[in-house]
């Protein structure tokens, strides 16, 4: 659904308990945003979705969780504190700044191929100005890492940075990991976490935010083999992305021109998604070769080869690596999932990923035996999958609220079911309703979350 209203889906993820603006009782902080109660169930349901697949479900994939704060020679020997730039502009007089890239596509100029002269260049030659109609200077580089210090005492000598990506303390690992554990080559290294980067033009809701969670692997090969291991980690993200219910017809791949590839990379293609602000990266995939194992050795003074058990090669491993932003993927899924329908909006997430899977409803809130009756269902439920107990409001506005958190099933219990044991339970996507025995209500559940369809769930 690339066509939906950002605004929507930011005032629905608020109404929701999806996502908050950060520091919301001060004002909010520009650009931060916090994960509620729903939010972080999808955001938990997304990231161990990626665990399960990528490193649980494959032998040939670790993983493993760094600390944010490294030794700064990390950042050295890795080039982040070299190159790890952005071109900004600033406007002369309310000194603003902003960055190239998206003042031209603002424009409507495809930026990509284009390095920083050509950006300049072209900045000139369409008379651009400030989003404030001042003029611009030069274009600077900008270093986006974010600094602080280690200890009590701020001196250059304690300066550290956190980390702008998840992936280096997985190289820096690499000889810790092959020395306690199985792994041979080929083999890959998954972690988990937050990133951070200070973004000239953080923006667009969740999309670029100061700080976010990346899914990364490295997956170490030999380098006549990184083509094969290449294509087959484009399939996986590709099928990733199929399994999160994301329609093909909004992804597209960019394959990234020679001059704009990061200081480490020889290949990177961008998966890209048809955001309601444009076609922007998603995802990328880069064949890092060798480099950072072999700055990290250099800078470190530690040999991190690899030597085959079994050829007795010795070589250091290539790297191609499957880079997913946790947060863009959560905002991709609101996308996908918010459908607006005649009486009602829904949020047909897949069932893997919707926060809460069941509703329990007693029919009246006042009626002790309605309530006690649903409270045993309810309670009997919880422990099996994320369920809500809520008997608040007319069940047809109970039903509203879970069609936009996008429950799958809600179950109402009413007089009947005091007098024959048998409960509603309501189908999410075709609102459709059938009548089931309560005591057989968790095998239902089973099926139904294993597949099985909502309308041949009464019969089997
Ligand atoms: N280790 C490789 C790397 O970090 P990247 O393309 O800079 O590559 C990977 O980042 C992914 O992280 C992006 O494709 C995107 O999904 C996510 N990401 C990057 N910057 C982000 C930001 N400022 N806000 C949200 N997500 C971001």
């Amino acid at each position: 659904m690339g066509d939906v209203d950002m605004q929507k889906i930011e005032s629905l993820a608020k109404r929701r308990g999806f996502i908050y603006p950060g520091s919301d009782i001060y004002g909010g902080l520009a650009n931060s945003w916090d994960y509620g109660p729903m939010g972080v169930e999808v955001k938990n349901n997304l990231r161990q979705g990626w665990w399960r697949r990528f490193v649980l479900q494959r032998e040939d994939v670790v993983g493993i969780d760094g600390a944010l704060i490294m030794n700064t020679d990390v950042w050295k020997a890795s080039g982040h504190l070299e190159d790890f730039n952005d071109p900004l502009v600033e406007d002369k007089k309310t000194h603003e700044r902003y960055r190239l890239d998206d003042l031209l596509e603002n424009e409507g100029v495809n930026v990509g191929g284009m390095s920083m002269q050509d950006m300049f260049d072209k900045v000139k030659e369409l008379n651009i100005k400030s989003p404030k109609g001042n003029e611009l200077t030069d274009p600077k580089m900008f270093n986006m890492m974010f600094q602080t210090y280690l200890g009590p005492v701020k001196s250059d000598d304690n300066i550290v940075y956190l980390r702008p990506e998840t992936a280096q303390a997985i190289f820096v690992n690499f000889k810790n990991i092959l020395d306690t554990t199985r792994a041979r080559v080929p083999f890959g290294v998954a972690q988990t976490g937050r990133a951070f980067r200070n973004e000239i033009t953080p923006g667009n809701f969740i999309f670029r935010t100061r700080e976010f969670d990346q899914l990364e692997i490295e997956y170490f090969c030999r380098e006549k083999e990184w083509e094969k291991y290449f294509e087959h980690w484009l399939k996986e993200m590709h099928k990733w992305l199929e399994y999160c219910g994301v329609d093909k017809k909004n992804i597209t791949k960019y394959e990234t021109p020679k001059k704009d590839l990061a200081h480490y990379s020889k290949r990177t293609v961008d998966i890209q998604y048809k955001f309601p602000f444009g076609t922007k990266e998603l995802y990328g995939l880069a064949y890092r070769t060798d480099f950072d194992l072999k700055a990290h050795a250099k800078t470190s003074g530690v040999d991190l080869q690899y030597r085959d058990p079994i050829t007795n090669e010795k070589f250091t491993p290539h790297v191609v690596e499957p880079s997913f932003g946790l947060d863009r993927t959560l905002l991709v899924v609101l996308l996908e999932a918010y459908t607006e329908e005649k009486e009602r909006v829904v949020m047909k997430f897949p069932h893997w990923i919707a926060p809460i899977k069941v509703a329990v409803f007693p029919l009246l809130k006042n009626d002790a035996k309605l309530v006690k009756k649903a409270r045993e269902i309810f309670e009997n439920i919880l422990p099996n999958y994320a369920s809500e107990y809520d008997e608040n409001g007319a069940i047809g506005r109970r039903y509203r609220r879970h069609d936009e958190i996008g429950t799958p099933l809600c179950i109402t219990i009413d007089h009947d079911t005091l007098k024959d044991g048998s409960v509603t339970l309501r189908d999410r996507d075709s609102m459709k309703q059938v009548r089931i025995r309560a005591d057989e209500l968790l095998i239902k559940l089973n099926k139904f979350f294993q597949g099985e369809k909502f309308n041949t769930l009464a019969k089997t």
